[in-house]
């Protein structure tokens, strides 16, 4: 990776401002709003503007034609959930360069996916990995170490290994999660992040800005937070997923199922493709595309159990 100082009017002083920030490399400097970058930096607006203009060249994050577009598409990777039939209705896995966002009440296995996400994601690329390190920003507390070692064990990989691939900040609140957030531009090129998970994404949120008069503040930090998932998505090649609770509409939804995700429009639009989770009988759970911009609307059931997320037994 190129440095900073090969920018066009980035010398060491502003190249020492840009890190100090948190703005480590050509991508990061490229794809940041330039006002963040002001704010962040003290530099003027022209600098900035100057500044990315050099950067967006270096990355040729610029017009391009959907064939150099499409090319960029098949560096896209899938990242498989361990089992078969929810990566068949996700088209493979989750992916990189995309936003996944996992919707479900408590207990539908949210956290469960994500944690098997965490060591799968370190896999091969032949066995279904994206051959990286991951970042899991845990706000509710419940990501646990032990289940990690249970699930890479049974997958017959080094438990220790596993584990320390996997990095883990502990989110205390909304603002805290918005700066731990704003690390993963420094964290992952460095350390080959290939998986962020946020889990969940809008718990802070909800409990913290109560009331309709907050709604809007809300939904603004929580649009400017997605929005840079995504564009860390898109500058590293790796796979984003955050979790969602549901809340009760009385107005039903999907055919008589009392709850709709959180987050509104805001989080409907942010992410790529959102996957609905629900409880079936007997240990059996459902997963449904609900929102995709290609992936038709379909169910998969799968189960949960010592050896991490698989395929439901009984496939109905
Ligand atoms: N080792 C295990 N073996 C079998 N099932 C397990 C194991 N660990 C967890 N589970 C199942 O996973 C469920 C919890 O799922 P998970 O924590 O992913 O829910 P969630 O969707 O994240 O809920 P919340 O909204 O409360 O965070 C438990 O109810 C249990 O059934
Ligand atoms: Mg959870």
């Amino acid at each position: 990776m190129e440095d900073l100082e090969s920018l066009d009017g980035v010398g060491s002083a502003i190249a020492t401002k840009l890190r100090t920030a948190g703005y480590t490399t050509i991508e990061a400097v490229a794809v940041t709003p330039p006002l963040e970058i002001m704010e962040k930096t003290n530099l003027g607006f022209n600098t900035v503007l100057k500044i990315q203009e050099s950067a967006r060249k270096m990355i040729s994050a610029d017009f391009k034609t959907a064939q150099e577009y499409y090319e960029r598409r098949k560096s896209m990777r899938r990242c498989t959930t361990g089992c078969k039939k929810l990566d068949e209705i996700l088209g493979g896995g989750i992916e990189t360069q995309a936003l996944t966002e996992l919707i479900g009440e408590y207990g539908s296995g949210k956290t469960q996916i994500c944690m098997m996400l965490s060591i799968t994601a370190q896999l091969p690329y032949d066995k279904g990995g994206l051959e990286g390190r991951v970042a899991f920003i845990d706000t509710e507390g419940t990501f646990m170490p032990e289940r990690v070692y249970q699930i890479a064990s049974s997958m017959g990989l080094d438990p220790k290994d596993a584990a320390g691939n996997i990095f883990v900040a502990r989110a205390y609140n909304s603002s805290h999660q918005c700066l731990l957030i704003d690390r993963l531009f420094m964290l992952c090129p460095e350390n080959n992040i290939k998986l962020v998970v946020v889990d969940s994404m809008i718990s802070h949120f909800r409990g913290e800005y109560i009331g309709r008069e907050n709604l809007s503040d809300r939904q603004q930090k929580l649009n400017q937070y997605l929005h840079k998932l995504i564009r860390l998505s898109e500058a590293y090649n790796l796979a984003v997923v955050v979790t969602n609770q549901v809340q009760s509409n009385p107005a039903s939804f999907f055919g008589g199922d009392p709850n709709r995700p959180a987050g509104g429009n805001i989080m409907a639009h942010a992410c790529t493709h959102r996957v609905y989770l629900r409880k079936g009988s007997k240990g059996v759970r459902v997963a449904r595309i609900i929102d995709s911009p290609y992936l038709p609307e379909r169910e998969a059931y799968f189960m949960i159990n010592e050896k991490g997320i698989v395929d439901a037994e009984v496939d109905k």
